[in-house]
């Protein structure tokens, strides 16, 4: 596929050596210390994400127990895997991912998140991972009402903060913007008649109006500038940024990525 077509061999020869070193490192450590532990201990690697988008990532009941599953989390486990690194996921506000990566307190956002310049300022972004549309959400009976985007000037708009649809939302005259926290809010406040309609993920749009009654896309197209989904890791750490790119590149030359995805759309249709 062309978009991997730029990651050079110097990057998996690099990973290769980082790989090579990381070992030896290893090594030493349990020499040096002589503790016995040291060597066979895992690292962890921290995931954050908001888990309040299904099929990226979303809270399920897996054997009586709460879960946060989807294909963004399927991703995670193979890069830490990689990586010889046990994965922590952190289920955090959307808003609120980027800081958490910059302070250190998170190592990776897995979170549909898509590429903006800004973005790209504030952290490192990885290779694209997967492609989506945008979709818009109304209830039933206004289905036809919003069926273009220029429809939507004037209405009511329901929003997650700090996302990219905010940003198309703010481009819309007149509209009169809710933004909150979690695309669930956001679903209540449409079946509650407070917003007329939301922007969301078209991944995410369909597994909404699939579980929830009464709500539809419509034919309204949303366009962004680019509508992939990236990696976020810490600005400057280069090392897991290769390692991720190096993962996801293995991923989509098994064609593991649309497996991932399909799997996950199937467990959110059943949420
Ligand atoms: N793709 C959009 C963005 O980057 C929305 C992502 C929201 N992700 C989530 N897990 N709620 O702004």
């Amino acid at each position: 596929m062309n978009k991997w077509g730029k990651l050079s061999m110097g990057l998996l020869l690099a990973a290769g050596l980082l790989a090579g070193c990381g070992s030896n490192n290893n090594d030493n450590n349990t020499a040096a210390s002589g503790n016995a532990n040291t060597g066979t201990e895992a690292k962890t690697l921290i995931m954050g994400t908001s888990a309040d988008f299904p099929p990226y990532e979303f809270h399920k009941m897996v054997d009586g127990k709460d879960t946060i599953v989807g294909f963004d989390i399927e991703i995670a486990k193979e890069i830490a895997a990689d990586m010889g690194a046990k994965l922590e996921v952190k289920d955090l506000p959307f808003d609120s991912l980027l800081n958490e990566l910059s302070s250190g307190r998170i190592d990776m956002v897995i979170s549909g998140l898509s590429p903006t310049p800004e973005r790209a300022e504030a952290v490192g972004l990885s290779e694209i991972y997967y492609k989506a549309e945008q979709a818009v959400v109304v209830r039933e009976a206004d289905k036809d009402k919003f069926a273009t985007m220029d429809s939507l000037k004037g209405a009511k708009l329901g929003i997650q903060t700090g996302s990219i649809q905010e940003d198309i939302a703010k481009g819309i005259e007149g509209a009169q913007l809710t933004s909150l926290g979690k695309i669930s809010e956001i679903v209540l406040q449409l079946q509650s008649n407070r917003v007329d309609a939301s922007i969301m993920e078209g991944p995410v749009a369909k597994s909404f109006v699939k579980n929830v009654k009464g709500l539809v896309i419509t034919d309204a197209k949303p366009e962004v500038e680019d509508d992939g989904y990236v990696i976020g890791v810490k600005k400057d750490n280069t090392e897991l940024l290769e390692q991720v790119n190096t993962t996801l590149k293995r991923l989509d030359s098994e064609g593991k990525i649309d497996e991932f995805v399909a799997a996950a759309s199937e467990l959110a249709e059943s949420n």
